[in-house]
């Protein structure tokens, strides 16, 4: 199986994880793409999503699936989304569509966070993957330099600007060993809006596609 198989894979069984009748709070990227064409397909009739991004939005849309503003509702059962890095303890690094704010947004809403992804995400520590974080342009030369001090090599994103009109990061060079101490630590810089480590708002819940099929991790 493909790469774009396994994300099909693992967006069809995120569907059993979803109530009918109920809100359901909806990630952004090319698995959860799958997992909203999933939804559309499969007659589960849900009351609404709450969206982590403009694309998301547009393809539930698309997809006859109503859209609620994230204010509306007061809490989620479920929120789904992928990942760019998950470890054993359902720790991530997401962000590589730039909609991590939103994202990290709608999961605090939520009970559970189902994380789909394809083998490859799966890694020991997190790090390898640039961590993707959001802030506010004025302040980059100076998030870049506490960066090096962690032994990181931060970036600008070329020509992005996200939903929320912010700049993105991208910092090479990093193990982060403890996510929930780095989250709690980068989170307070000034000019931060969002970092891409979700340690806080981890998943309770992997499900991970293989060539043998679905694995779930449960955290
Ligand atoms: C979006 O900002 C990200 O957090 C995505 O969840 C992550 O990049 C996974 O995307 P893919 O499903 O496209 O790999």
């Amino acid at each position: 199986m493909n790469q774009d198989q396994l994300k099909q894979l693992v967006g069809r069984a995120a569907v059993d994880y979803v109530t009918p009748g109920q809100i359901v709070g909806v990630g952004t990227g090319s698995t959860v793409d799958c997992f909203i064409d999933a939804l559309a397909a499969s007659g589960v009739k849900v009351a609404g999503a709450v969206s982590s991004s403009e694309r998301s939005t547009q393809r539930l849309l698309k997809a006859g699936i109503p859209v609620l503003d994230a204010a509306e509702v007061t809490g989620l059962t479920v929120y789904i989304d992928g990942a760019d890095e998950i470890d054993g303890h359902g720790f991530m690094v997401k962000g590589g569509g730039a909609a991590l704010t939103r994202e990290k947004i709608v999961a605090d809403l939520a009970t559970k966070f189902v994380c789909i992804a394809d083998e490859s995400k799966l890694v020991p520590v997190l790090g390898k993957f640039p961590l993707p974080v959001e802030i506010i342009p004025m302040a980059a030369a100076q998030l870049t330099r506490r960066f090096a001090k962690l032994g990181g090599v931060a970036t600008v994103r070329a020509g992005v600007v996200t939903d929320n009109g912010g700049h993105i990061l991208d910092v090479t060079g990093l193990s982060i060993a403890d996510p929930l101490a780095f989250e709690a630590e980068v989170s307070q810089w000034p000019g931060v809006v969002t970092v891409g480590v979700f340690a806080r708002n981890k998943a309770q819940v992997c499900l991970l596609g293989g060539t043998g099929g679905v694995k779930t991790l449960t955290f």
